[in-house]
């Protein structure tokens, strides 16, 4: 394949990426959008593998062979993953990313054939270095916030002493070793300071992550997406290839997007996010924050919801983590159906981080065949709770935490959630008294108007389809 084509190639794979990115913005197109970067991301490996640059058969090879156990690696992860363990593979995809970009970086360095001198050596040895910096940040981030999604590392914040400071040495430390990297007079005396570069990333990256208090995970996510896309477009510059940069800045720019969306559901600001560390300024833990319940609760039987809800004329359904743990969404949508065919007014209201993952519930919802038009946003529906008869609460637990708006020195206080406990009745879907993601208790479960339906979401609610039926 000539130059010329590798262009057209290459652009006709950025117009499907956009088109893509596109058409994942809505429910109903999120499927074309999905093909159309399928179809991009094969245009664009098929032309790379055929292009000038990788001209040779023992490259194809070696290539091919890499191919074939990633893809291997890539499948047998997808297949196996649970869709509750989403969010954890997507951190896990993020620090490969971040891993590649710094062992280009490296390999880039100690090439034998890179014979760049002048402006141009200086411009390419910026480019490394960066693209070192972003990736190992982007690395180590992303296995810490793989073992904090996962749960096999606390999701408490851990803070050191003087953080702001020690940060502020890391940068500082970094910009000099950057120069004496620039100005080292070869590979061996310029590696020392590169490693040394890296280490720093590492830790920093660490660092950055583990001071980051559960319930902002879900912008922690978001920025790891961002910074992902910030270090292929980095491996893009060192490869001089252009696809990498672009394909680079969209995932950069739209996760960058997509964090700015994700700080204005929580009520944080961006700039502090970017900092580091941020999620831990709220003040001191409430008391309550992961203490034991205070109060009491009112138990329901899945008979008498079923009754709250066929006297209701309208029910909204507030779904959570727990329901795609319990895998209820086809049960809901049943529930749905049948109350919707007595005239009652079922609606959805999506909290922008229910669940683990951006459009968590989205996709659930979208794969029981809920009606997209009765799924609304959080601002779309906050406002009817007043004129609720029963909201239905399965699986959730901090986006109806009326501490969010009552007390301010609650880890989660400022959070925007949906007000639940406006409606008239209030019914509550969970297993037991235990706390969601935040750790924090809540006091909607004691509120006079609150039941609380306990057990496994999915068997709670084929009792209620039952009844219901019955
Ligand atoms: P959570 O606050 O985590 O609450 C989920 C509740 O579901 C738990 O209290 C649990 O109580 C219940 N549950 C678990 N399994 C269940 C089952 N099989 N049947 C019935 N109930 C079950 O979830 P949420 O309200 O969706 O809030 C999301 C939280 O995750 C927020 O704090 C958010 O910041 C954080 N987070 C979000 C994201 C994104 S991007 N969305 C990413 C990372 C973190 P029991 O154990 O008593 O059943």
């Amino acid at each position: 394949m000539n130059q010329g084509l590798l262009t057209v190639s290459y652009i006709g794979a950025t117009i499907l990426f956009i088109l893509s990115l596109g058409g994942l913005s809505n429910p109903e197109t999120a499927r074309r959008g999905n093909l159309f970067g399928i179809i991009g991301m094969t245009l664009a490996v098929v032309a790379t593998l055929l292009g000038p640059r990788l001209a040779g058969a023992s490259n194809l090879a070696l290539i091919l062979g890499a191919m074939a156990i990633g893809g291997a690696v890539g499948v047998f992860a997808a297949v196996r993953v649970k869709m509750t363990q989403m969010p954890e593979l997507v951190a896990l995809m993020h620090s490969l990313v971040g891993l590649a970009a710094v062992l280009v970086g490296f390999a880039n360095y100690i090439d034998p054939t890179a014979h760049l001198t002048g402006a141009e050596k200086t411009i390419h040895e910026v480019e490394i270095y960066i693209g070192i910096l972003i990736g190992a940040v982007t690395f180590s981030g992303s296995v810490v916030a793989f073992g904090k999604l996962s749960g096999k590392i606390s999701g408490k914040p851990v803070t050191l002493p003087g953080r702001h400071q020690f940060n502020f040495g890391l940068l500082i430390v970094t910009v000099m070793l950057g120069k004496v990297f620039l100005n080292a007079s070869g590979v061996a005396s310029g590696m020392t300071p590169l490693l040394i570069m890296t280490l720093i990333a590492l830790v920093f990256g660490v660092h950055m992550v583990m001071a980051i208090g559960g319930a902002d995970m879900p912008v922690v996510v978001s920025m790891l997406n961002s910074y992902s896309g910030w270090a292929a477009a980095a491996t893009g510059f060192m490869l001089s290839n252009d696809l990498l940069i672009v394909v680079g800045a969209l995932v950069g720019s739209s996760g960058a997007i997509l964090s700015y969306i994700m700080c204005r559901a929580m009520n944080r600001k961006f700039v502090s996010v970017i900092a580091g560390g941020f999620g831990t300024e709220g003040g001191t833990p409430s008391a309550a924050a992961g203490a034991a319940p205070a109060g009491e609760v009112v138990p329901v039987s899945a008979l008498e919801t079923a009754e709250m809800l066929r006297e209701a004329k309208n029910v909204v359904i507030v779904p959570g983590y727990g329901m795609a743990v319990a895998q209820a969404q086809h049960t809901v949508f049943e529930i749905t159906q049948l109350l919707r065919s007595k005239g009652v007014n079922v609606r959805f209201a999506i909290h922008p981080v229910a669940g683990r993952m951006p459009g968590h519930m989205n996709v659930l919802l979208a794969e029981a065949k809920v009606p997209y038009d009765i799924v609304l946003e959080m601002d779309e529906i906050n406002e009817d709770f007043p004129s609720t008869d029963v909201s239905m609460v399965i699986g959730a637990n901090d986006i109806v935490n009326p501490s969010a708006l009552e007390d301010p020195n609650s880890p989660i206080a400022g959070m925007p959630v949906l007000e639940v406990w406006k409606s008239t009745t209030s019914i509550v879907m969970k297993r037991s008294m235990a706390s969601g993601y935040a750790g924090v208790d809540n006091p909607l479960f004691y509120k006079e108007n609150n039941r609380m339906l306990f057990g496994d979401a999915k068997k709670m609610l084929d009792e209620v389809l039952n009844h219901l039926r019955g």
